[in-house]
């Protein structure tokens, strides 16, 4: 039996705390979102890279009152144990409402304009790991007809840019697997949300210039949880993004070319 079949013995949450998978809980952003959910009482299983940082967010998630926490220590590069982390997470949370993709690498888009492995390194993680990981999930949704697979984009794949292209076009890349996935899959009763977060104060963006007036994780994270509860599509947060992302998506490609951005 497949993995996504052994884990179709639980069936689909109707009442109860939300069952909730978080992939990369140890990211600023997720972090804040979790503590939202936390305060609701909601059933989380947390999988993220580094074992310590991991230990320390569940036991603050335990003391925020969610009604249970598990997690898994896993390096999500690592595409060949996905299915057997997943059909763990899901068996461990006897079911799963929500599926939260959060993790990703900003890069060194310098680095990366000399050397391919950089660049490769970039697209893997912020693509292909979710690309992987969102097409068990989407299977194991569609076949109980239920769930929501939120996952973490960015305003930059909207356009390229010389100064982020690389992250820029791994968020692209990523925008579009879940714009068709969504329409794959939405009629099946699933719901797909693609966030773009536009700049937001947390590890990944410390010590930029003027990171102070980035935004603030706290109220990122209440949007995305709102986002979620309505079943949206897609989200621009904070939302002034889009209608600059609007804008900037307009401009034509010989102006767009001279422009320093
Ligand atoms: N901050 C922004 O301005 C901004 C804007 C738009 C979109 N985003 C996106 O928002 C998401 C969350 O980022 P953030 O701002 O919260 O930054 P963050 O705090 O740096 O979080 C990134 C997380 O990804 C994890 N990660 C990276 N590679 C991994 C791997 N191979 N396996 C497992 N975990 C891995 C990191 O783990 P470690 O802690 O172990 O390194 C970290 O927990 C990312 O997808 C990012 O691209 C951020």
């Amino acid at each position: 039996m497949s993995t996504v079949a052994t884990a179709l013995a639980a069936q689909p949450n109707t009442s109860g705390p939300k069952k909730i998978l978080v992939l990369g809980a140890t990211s600023g952003i997720a972090e804040a979102t979790c503590r939202i959910w936390a305060s609701q009482g909601a059933a989380l299983f947390l999988v993220a890279r580094n074992a310590e940082k991991l230990a320390a967010v569940a036991q603050d998630l335990r003391t925020r009152g969610a009604s249970f926490v598990e997690t898994a220590v896993a390096d999500l590069d690592d595409t060949e144990q996905h299915a057997t982390l997943l059909s763990h997470a899901v068996n461990s949370l006897t079911g799963m409402d929500i599926a939260y993709l959060t993790h990703g690498v900003l890069g060194d888009q310098a680095q990366a304009e000399q050397d391919f492995n950089t660049t490769a390194h970039i697209l893997y993680t912020n693509f292909i790991a979710p690309v992987s990981l969102l097409t068990w999930l989407a299977n194991y949704c569609v076949q109980r007809h239920h769930g929501t697979l939120a996952v973490i984009s960015s305003v930059a794949g909207d356009r390229g840019r010389r100064s982020n292209y690389v992250y820029g076009s791994s968020k692209a890349g990523l925008s579009a697997f879940l714009a068709g996935l969504r329409n794959r899959i939405d009629r099946e009763g699933v719901t797909v949300l693609t966030i773009k977060p536009g700049p937001t104060r947390t590890a990944m963006t410390a010590g930029m210039p003027k990171s102070e007036k980035f935004a603030d994780p706290n109220a990122v994270a209440k949007s995305i949880v709102a986002a979620i509860a309505a079943k949206k599509d897609q989200l621009y947060v904070p939302f002034i993004w889009a209608p600059i992302m609007l804008v900037i998506r307009t401009i034509p490609e010989r102006v767009f070319k001279k422009l320093n951005l």
